[in-house]
């Protein structure tokens, strides 16, 4: 008479694939659990990006509150260069370039010579650097040293009200040059 190997009992196959499948499903809830649970711990230490920002940076105001392309307009006339918190936390300057206009592109105010932070002379119609004389004009041009280089620029885009601000990575409109800041 043969006899079946005990592996081969009929038995044995099904009831180890039933405790396979079992310890599997446990792995499974248990690690399903560990995930979630961790989840919002991982989420924390994400920096959350503006929605539909496309990647961009929301623009802040001086107490970190998002700027919204109407509040900016309410309190801003034509013309007007006011500072917002912008990519990197970098002082930015805003243009209103209308009663309904936000300007397309944003002037990083730090100085390229040394760092100072650039105030807007509204009277003539340039950014004078307090530290050592630079200026530059309305568009942030370089236009007397010691500052080597233009101003650096950031994309300005509205979505939904909010103001955002993205890296400038094209052409330098002002000069044509690469721009250095990239
Ligand atoms: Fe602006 Fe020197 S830091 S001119």
């Amino acid at each position: 008479m043969t006899q079946m190997p005990a592996s081969a009992s009929s038995g044995d196959v099904p009831g180890m694939g039933r405790r396979q499948f079992m310890n599997l499903l446990t792995f499974g809830s248990v690690t399903g659990v560990a995930l979630g649970a961790l989840y919002p711990v991982v989420n924390y230490f994400i920096p959350p990006k503006a929605a539909g920002s496309g990647g961009g940076t929301a623009a802040k105001d001086e107490l970190g509150n998002p700027v919204t392309a109407n509040g900016w307009l309410g309190s801003h006339k034509e013309g007007d260069r006011s500072l917002v918190q912008g990519l990197k936390g970098d002082p930015t300057y805003l243009i209103v370039e209308g009663d309904d206009a936000i300007g397309s592109y944003g002037i990083n105010a730090i100085c390229t010579h040394l760092g100072c932070v650039v105030p807007w002379n509204s009277g003539q119609n340039k950014f004078i650097c307090p530290c050592h004389g630079s200026q530059y004009d309305a568009t942030g041009k370089v236009v007397r040293g010691p500052a080597p280089l233009s101003l650096a620029l950031a994309h300005v885009s509205v979505e939904n009200d909010n103001v955002f601000l993205s890296q400038w990575t094209e052409t330098d409109f002002r000069n044509g040059d690469k721009p250095w800041w990239v």
